[in-house]
């Protein structure tokens, strides 16, 4: 049987094959560097997962849930240039090491060999795997635009952040279930319930890391605490900070150099409206209405399902 510890290990074994031969040469060093930073493999853990669930064979769903892993850590490339963010994985991002055109490209090259791998499954499945694998890529971009967007807006709605999670977020968590699905031979009920739960996951999984941004551990997070503030993210918790009435955060949010008296003063705030208890609410709230998704499942290999309901329940408490 395997087990999520299991699919890391099958991952990581995958991507350090990979890495033997990186291409372009001429920003080998730069992916490797990224991929050797470490992460969860989240979300080729999930695909594979989703394969077993099914009774699948693992070994036809690695090449993608590789190619799905390299397609995450080059959204993560070019995020972080985005984000202008100094922190990656506890180590300097690529535009902080190299420069940003280095990040560019090597994000770029990642994109084109994540599609080589994802295309690597049977003839009869692979239209439908590219066709989600675009849709996604498209949302995340779509997603990654609202939030740019969203940093100079003063006034933003709960549900158009919560749309923006989803597609900056949420929708590539489900793409690996339901690609791991797909390639286990589930039927269309049971791909599409793992989809949505794949979503809920998701969006649980942002509102957690926009709550670590804030209160997480530093060595642990591994990124920039406060950078969300700084920049004048709109989350879950600063949102919720103006819903609740408190204007004086509107003018600090909006300044353009924030200082560290700056974020400790809205931090305060938030802690005077209890924003990281209602932020915790929240994502319990996602976590359990994904877990519902689960219950809905039909065909499915009840050991499996059992391990990853406990994988979705302990994925509560990450700190990282
Ligand atoms: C970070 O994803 C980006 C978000 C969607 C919050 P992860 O937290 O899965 O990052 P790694 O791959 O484990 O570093
Ligand atoms: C991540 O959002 C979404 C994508 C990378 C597509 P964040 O900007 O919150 O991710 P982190 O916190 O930098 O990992
Ligand atoms: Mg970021
Ligand atoms: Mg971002
Ligand atoms: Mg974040």
């Amino acid at each position: 049987m395997n087990s999520f510890d299991g699919y890391r290990e099958i991952v990581q074994q995958g991507l350090l094959e990979l890495q033997k031969d990186i291409q372009p040469p001429s920003l080998k060093e730069q992916i490797n560097y990224f991929l050797s930073l470490g992460g969860k493999r989240l979300r080729p853990s999930l695909l594979l997962a989703g394969c077993d669930l099914f009774n699948g064979d693992i070994d036809k769903a690695l090449k993608p849930a590789l190619g799905i892993e390299l397609f995450h850590n080059f959204t993560l490339m070019h995020d972080d240039v985005m984000d202008a963010a100094p922190l990656r994985r506890s180590k300097e991002t690529v535009h902080q090491k190299w420069d940003e055109s280095t990040a560019i490209l090597a994000g770029d090259a990642m994109y084109a060999s994540a599609i080589a791998l994802v295309a690597r499954v049977n003839s009869r499945i692979l239209p439908e795997i590219i066709n989600l694998f675009c849709t996604t890529s498209i949302e995340v971009c779509e997603g990654q635009q609202l939030d740019m967007l969203f940093e100079k807006k003063e006034n933003i709605y709960m549900d158009d952040y919560l749309e923006m999670i989803e597609l900056k977020t949420a929708v590539l968590l489900a793409c690996a279930l339901k690609m791991g699905a797909l390639i286990g031979g589930a039927d269309e009920k049971d791909t599409d319930q793992l989809y949505q739960f794949g979503k809920n996951l998701g969006v649980a999984f942002q509102l957690q890391d926009d709550i670590l941004d804030v209160y997480g551990n530093k060595n642990k997070f591994g990124k920039q605490v406060g950078g969300d503030i700084k920049s004048g993210k709109k989350t879950f918790l600063l949102i919720k900070a103006i819903e609740l009435g408190d204007d004086s955060i509107k003018h600090l949010i909006l300044k353009k150099n924030k200082t560290d008296s700056d974020i400790n003063k809205i931090i305060s705030i938030y802690d005077k409206l209890n924003i990281k208890k209602l932020a915790t609410m929240e994502m319990e709230k996602c976590y359990t209405n994904a877990l519902l998704n689960l219950y809905n499942l039909k065909n499915v290999n009840k050991y499996y399902l059992n391990q990853l309901k406990e994988f979705a329940q302990g994925m509560q408490v990450r700190e990282s």
